[in-house]
């Protein structure tokens, strides 16, 4: 019994310490713009600062894609758009 009630005691740490762990890694990022460019764009081209298109260019790009990359039209508002565009323009 007391080998039960201390494998439920080390679980209960280990989901406290999990979820501790995410909370930080939401906080990792300095701005929403960071946080959208790393899961929308930094899979496929890595550091923002590869990017070094004018600012109109780059929104456009995001917003209808490429040959190759998707249109983010749909899945990524205006202002969301824009932060991305700051995150990137920060990064020169
Ligand atoms: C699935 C991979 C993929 C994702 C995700 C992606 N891209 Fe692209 N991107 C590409 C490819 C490939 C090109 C080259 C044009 C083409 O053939 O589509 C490109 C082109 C560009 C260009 C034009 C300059 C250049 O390097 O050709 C910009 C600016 C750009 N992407 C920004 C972004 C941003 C910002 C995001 C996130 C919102 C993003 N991309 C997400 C694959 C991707």
């Amino acid at each position: 019994m007391k080998t039960l009630i201390s494998t439920a005691v080390a679980s209960l740490c280990c989901v406290a310490l999990y979820s501790c762990a995410s909370i930080d890694n939401a906080e990792h990022y300095a701005t929403t713009g960071e946080k959208l460019y790393a899961e929308n764009c930094y899979g496929c081209h890595r550091e923002a600062t590869t990017l070094d298109e004018p600012k109109e260019f780059i929104h456009k790009t995001i917003h209808y894609g490429g040959k190759i990359m998707p249109s983010f039209e749909e899945s990524l508002s205006e202002a969301e758009h824009q932060q991305i565009i700051d995150y990137i323009l920060k990064q020169r």
